[in-house]
């Protein structure tokens, strides 16, 4: 199957633009496997409730998803993509999966990231692992990676190709990407954004773009430049990741010993 993403510099409050871009992006490139950025059709730099409340919207009945359903079906591929959504009162930093059929599923963000905290709630549903036939996918959200939990968990649940939603500030995520899929023996998707935003005399938020394809072994097996918008795609073979063997010996998910890790300050106040 060919997984990849498209990265790009989304209008800050222009859904319409954004998704517009997206669409005539991707019709000339054959994929089944598209994943978008985080907030991609939003923007990232929210500066107020009152701005998440206005451009966050519900899943699945939102317009966004909508549209990205309309996408998938259009172009017979599945999509994962993350946008700010509302839920009763709360807001969640969500990403959803559609495929050529509709609405799938969606992952709330677990681990916000700096000013998110201001706004959003973390996210409560868990890793989740949907089998969409052509692969196993779970999906974690840009600061996420931070935490070797979150793909692992996912690991452990079987996903063969880890989406993951980007808006990434800091460096580090484009060459850690390859010892989270070296430790867990998955594939992962991060498709991040480019460009610059600065709202309201907020720090200004540069997205370091170097979207990417990891493969099992820790391969980069393709990568975005790191300020120019790009779609790419790759080949990949999920089967690749379902077995965890390293040698005749180890089988690094059977190999944990959980009772080991257990951590006595793990559930005290660390403050
Ligand atoms: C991030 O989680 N958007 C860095």
């Amino acid at each position: 199957m060919k997984a990849g993403f498209y990265q790009f510099n989304p209008v800050f409050g222009d859904k319409n633009a954004n998704v517009t871009k997206v669409r005539d992006a991707i019709k000339t490139r054959e994929m089944e496997l598209l994943v978008l950025p985080e907030f991609f059709a939003t923007g990232y730099q929210f500066v107020s409730l009152d701005e998440v409340a206005d451009l966050s919207e519900e899943i699945p009945n939102g317009e966004t998803t909508e549209a990205l359903r309309d996408l998938s079906h259009e172009n017979n591929m599945y999509i994962v993509a993350g946008l700010p959504e509302k839920y009763r009162d709360r807001y969640y930093n969500s990403a959803v999966l559609t495929g050529p059929d509709g609405f799938i599923g969606i992952y709330r963000k677990t681990h916000l990231f700096f000013e998110e905290t201001l706004y959003f709630t973390p996210g409560d549903t868990g890793f989740k692992v949907w089998d969409i036939g052509i692969c196993r996918i779970g999906i974690m959200i840009c600061f996420d990676w931070f935490y070797p939990e979150a793909m692992r968990a996912l690991a452990l649940e079987g996903a063969d190709v880890i989406a993951h939603p980007s808006n990434l500030v800091l460096p580090f995520c484009p060459d850690a990407m390859p010892v989270r899929c070296l430790e867990n023996m998955a594939y992962a998707v991060t498709a991040n954004r480019t460009g610059t935003e600065q709202r309201h005399g907020k720090k200004p938020l540069t997205f370091i773009g170097k979207s990417e394809v990891v493969s099992p072994g820790g391969k980069i097996l393709i990568r975005a430049p790191e300020d120019d918008e790009a779609l790419m795609g790759v080949d990949i073979d999920p089967a690749e990741a379902r077995d965890k063997k390293l040698n005749q010996y180890n089988n690094i998910l059977m190999d944990r010993r959980p009772h080991m890790y257990s951590c006595s300050q793990d559930q005290k106040d660390l403050k």
